[in-house]
């Protein structure tokens, strides 16, 4: 049975996956928007991914015996000044799951709940690769600055995710 401490804060967890569902796939709908259909693949895989995310603490919740309670979701931002932009904000986005995710590991610790612990170890590994990936997307729009060839490159390379 779960300890209905960790039960509330997994919750809390699908939500904030379930966000970043929604704002990646508010990302994926503008650069639909500015026609950088390579752009809008990544975000809305990206967006896939985070809902198997909420779906793991989903799973989970409900094999530790627990109840899944769903919130309401935030409206997300809907425009961006520019696709340097958007991967400034999904990398700070990535870097504040990043937090919430050591904050549940913390709880798991302190209420021993060695199993939630252990299930969280794949996010704090996950996590890594997420700060990585859009990092290193960010990095390297920093250096294209506004050259459009540079652009259409990247789009060309992001359609392949
Ligand atoms: Fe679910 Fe991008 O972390």
């Amino acid at each position: 049975m779960i300890n209905p401490k960790i039960e509330k804060e997994l919750n809390n967890q699908i939500n904030a996956e379930l966000y970043s569902a929604y704002l990646y796939l508010s990302m994926s709908a503008y650069f639909e928007s500015i026609n950088l259909k390579g752009f809008a693949n990544w975000m809305r895989k990206q967006a896939e991914e985070e809902t198997s995310h909420a779906m793991k603490f989903y799973r989970y919740i409900i094999d530790r015996g627990g109840r899944v309670v769903l919130d309401k979701i935030d409206s997300p931002q809907k425009d961006w000044p520019s696709p340097l932009d958007v991967f400034e904000e999904t990398y700070n986005h990535e870097q504040k799951v990043t937090s919430l995710i050591n904050g549940l590991v913390d709880i798991a610790i302190s209420e021993k709940d060695h199993a939630t612990n252990n299930m969280l170890q794949w996010f704090v590994t996950e996590q890594v690769e997420e700060e990585a990936s859009a990092g290193e997307i960010f990095e390297k729009l920093k250096v294209i600055g506004n050259d459009s060839n540079g652009l259409l490159m990247m789009d060309m390379e992001l359609e392949k995710r």
